[in-house]
């Protein structure tokens, strides 16, 4: 029989529904070097410690004893990764042993593993709204029904928490506490104590993404939602070397209570048996050999710089009657529109002027608020946002 007339088996329920990434689909689309893009959540590149990363992939290769970290290894990660990692954890106000952390392919991985772990088809996840597009694909991929919590300018909303706690009864809810992805917002830390508090009267398990939380620029630091009290139990938290060293080496970590870190390893044995041995060796040798404070001060002068310029373009670029968010650190500036415009009609507009963001409505859970869109401030310096800026401001006049 030609092959063209044999039926091919469908693909699996669990995909259906879910839709692409648009900020990935847009990546691929953005290709042009004259278009100013403030779409993907990129670090600056010319940021990256070129030199120092080189340096220690070449330290780690350089003697017979290298051979090792081009071997097959334990799925839990690289032993001295894992120390240096638990040591700035526990610096930085949440104390962390080496035993306490799974070394993850990225941050995106960790929530795939928390995921398989912990979802079951059909449980209900609890997420602050709007949220990271891709831990919805990623809950949405796992079976799981997904629930908004209303969120302002102070983050998630505990009333509405409690209230969507007592009547969905969520496994997990799933939070960007600080410099979130999409909106900048950090939530504050009345409502970190508060949340925690809720999580365990209901329990919930409760995850900190947190790829942000180093990029601050301002104000002072606030307490991770896993070092509250009552959270020792509750909170999964995950950290990533995307935003502070290079998100292509893949490297991201998951700091999980005690009994949940057997199976979250299990399912990391299924998905990839370890990340990269070598990626991870290079990571500790850069980490041994670099000022890794020096390096995170440079990125926030850099980025600061970046956030004020757009700042400062945003009142002659959107039009009258627009609100945005003044973020503290991260990477992005969420704004809304007036007037009912649906922004996904104003992208094919900005691309005509060369120039890029996210349309909001995929970051919704629930009903999306079609007027809102994402501005990532990281990527271009200063002269390159002002003139981004100004073709926005043309566009939306177009
Ligand atoms: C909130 C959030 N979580 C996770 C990730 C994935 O990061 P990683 O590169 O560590 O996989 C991102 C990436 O942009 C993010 O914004």
């Amino acid at each position: 029989m030609p092959s063209s007339l044999v039926s091919t088996p469908p693909l699996a329920q669990r995909l259906r529904g879910v839709a692409g990434s648009p900020v990935r689909d847009l990546l691929a689309l953005l290709d042009r070097p004259e278009v100013v893009s403030f779409a993907g959540g990129l670090p600056a590149p010319e940021l990256f410690d070129l030199e120092g990363l080189r340096a220690a992939f070449d330290a780690v290769l350089s003697t017979p004893a290298g051979r090792r970290h081009l071997q097959y290894a334990p799925t839990e990660g690289n032993r001295h990764l894992r120390d240096l990692v638990a040591g700035r954890m526990t610096d930085r106000g949440l104390p962390t042993a080496a035993d306490d952390l799974l070394v993850t392919t990225g941050s995106q991985q960790a929530l795939t593993l928390v995921a398989t772990a912990l979802l079951d088809p059909g449980a209900v996840v609890a997420v602050e709204e709007p949220t990271y597009l891709a831990a919805l694909q990623c809950f949405s991929l796992a079976g799981a029904r997904v629930v908004p919590v209303a969120s302002d300018d102070d983050g998630i909303d505990p009333a509405a928490l409690a209230a969507v706690l007592t009547r969905e009864r969520p496994t997990l809810l799933y939070l960007v506490p600080t410099f979130a992805n999409p909106t900048g917002r950090t939530l504050t830390v009345e409502r970190r104590a508060a949340v925690a508090e809720l999580a365990a009267r209901h329990g919930t398990w409760v995850v900190e993404d947190d790829p942000y939380g180093e990029l601050r620029y301002r104000g002072a630091p606030v307490p991770s939602l896993a070092a509250q009290p009552g959270a020792e139990d509750r909170v999964l938290h995950l950290g990533s070397f995307s935003k502070t060293a290079s998100p292509g080496m893949r490297l991201g970590w998951l700091r999980a209570p005690a009994g949940l870190l057997r199976p979250l390893t299990v399912a990391k044995q299924a998905a990839d048996l370890h990340t990269s041995t070598i990626d991870q060796a290079a990571a500790a040798a850069w980490l041994d050999a670099v000022d890794l404070d020096a390096h995170v001060r440079r990125l926030c002068a850099a980025y600061s710089e970046r956030r004020d310029a757009m700042v400062a373009a945003l009142p002659g670029t959107l039009p009258a009657g627009s609100t945005w968010s003044d973020p503290d650190g991260g990477m992005f500036v969420w704004a809304r529109l007036p007037g009912g415009v649906d922004t996904a009609e104003l992208l094919p507009r900005a691309l005509a002027h060369d120039v890029a963001f996210v349309p909001g409505a995929p970051f919704f859970a629930g009903t999306p608020d079609r007027a809102t869109l994402r501005l990532s401030f990281t990527t271009n310096p200063p002269a390159q946002i002002t003139e981004g800026m100004a073709r926005l401001g043309r566009a939306t006049r177009s």
